[in-house]
């Protein structure tokens, strides 16, 4: 071996201090862009409260358009708080926690969703569950991203299994919706950053979702048929291998 190539050791060192700083870069961008978009947003405001006072045909006009930048002023300011969610190095708090128990909270806020949309929610839960070990308000905005997804891909009502198993060296959720499915493309690439095929959609949620699972020490898995609908598996560790 060439004396002077890197380590695997340093090799993964050199690798985390790039994303490191890229991470950091892309966030103090995703900042700098949010300043001024705020001063965009604020006086889009004013200027539609100013017309919306006035009858003449042309100022009418231009409020129909200001309301449409407002929209997408909305979508960027959207996308920028998911990317920085998403890009953000996070140090997980990690405490032993009773999975059942945390799920339950996480869907009592998920329930008026759910109700809106008529969707059925049934938990079917392991009563002799291991008790695992993570970051309770990560794993929250983890599993918000995939109940968001079930819901969205049931607009017009559905049903969602909720089930916790022991599973290998730790445990398993799955969470099984009735929604519209997925065909092989668009399941090759649901993982990737800013894939997203919903009009408005920033297509960070899976990232999001796999970067705090996988930072578990966990998986996430998927299994989808088009027109019948998917089932999302996360697995983690009872004492996780952390990186
Ligand atoms: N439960 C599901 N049923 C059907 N398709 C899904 C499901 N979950 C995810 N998808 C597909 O995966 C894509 C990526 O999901 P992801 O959550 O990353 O982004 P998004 O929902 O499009 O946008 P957002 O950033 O608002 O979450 C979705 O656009 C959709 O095509
Ligand atoms: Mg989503």
């Amino acid at each position: 071996m060439n004396s002077a190539s890197p380590s695997p050791e340093e090799v993964h060192r050199r690798l985390v201090a790039a994303y490191t700083e890229i991470a950091k870069l892309a966030g103090g961008l995703a900042h700098e862009i949010k300043n001024p978009l705020s001063t965009i947003r604020l006086n889009m405001e004013l200027l539609a409260e100013d017309l919306a006072k006035s009858d003449s045909p042309r100022d009418r006009r231009a409020l129909v358009k200001i309301s449409l930048m407002q929209r997408e002023c909305q979508r960027l300011q959207n996308l920028l708080d998911n990317f920085l969610n998403f890009a953000k190095l996070q140090t997980l708090q990690l405490e032993p926690c009773d999975l059942n128990e945390e799920i339950d909270r996480i869907l009592e806020f998920f329930r008026p969703t759910a109700a809106e949309y008529g969707i059925e929610i049934v938990r079917y839960f392991d009563a002799e569950l291991p008790s695992v070990v993570i970051d309770q308000e990560a794993f929250r905005g983890a599993l918000l991203n995939l109940l968001l997804n079930a819901q969205q891909a049931m607009p017009d009502g559905g049903q969602l299994v909720v089930r916790t198993r022991p599973a290998g060296v730790g445990v398993a959720i799955e969470l099984i919706d009735t929604g519209e499915g997925m065909d092989d493309e668009t399941l090759s690439h649901i993982f990737e950053a800013f894939y997203s095929t919903k009009s408005g959609g920033s297509g960070l949620g899976l990232p999001t979702a796999r970067k705090i699972i996988e930072g578990h020490g966990g998986r996430i898995r998927v299994q989808s048929q088009l027109g019948k609908g998917t089932q999302f598996t996360i697995e983690l560790p009872t004492l996780p291998l952390l990186r």
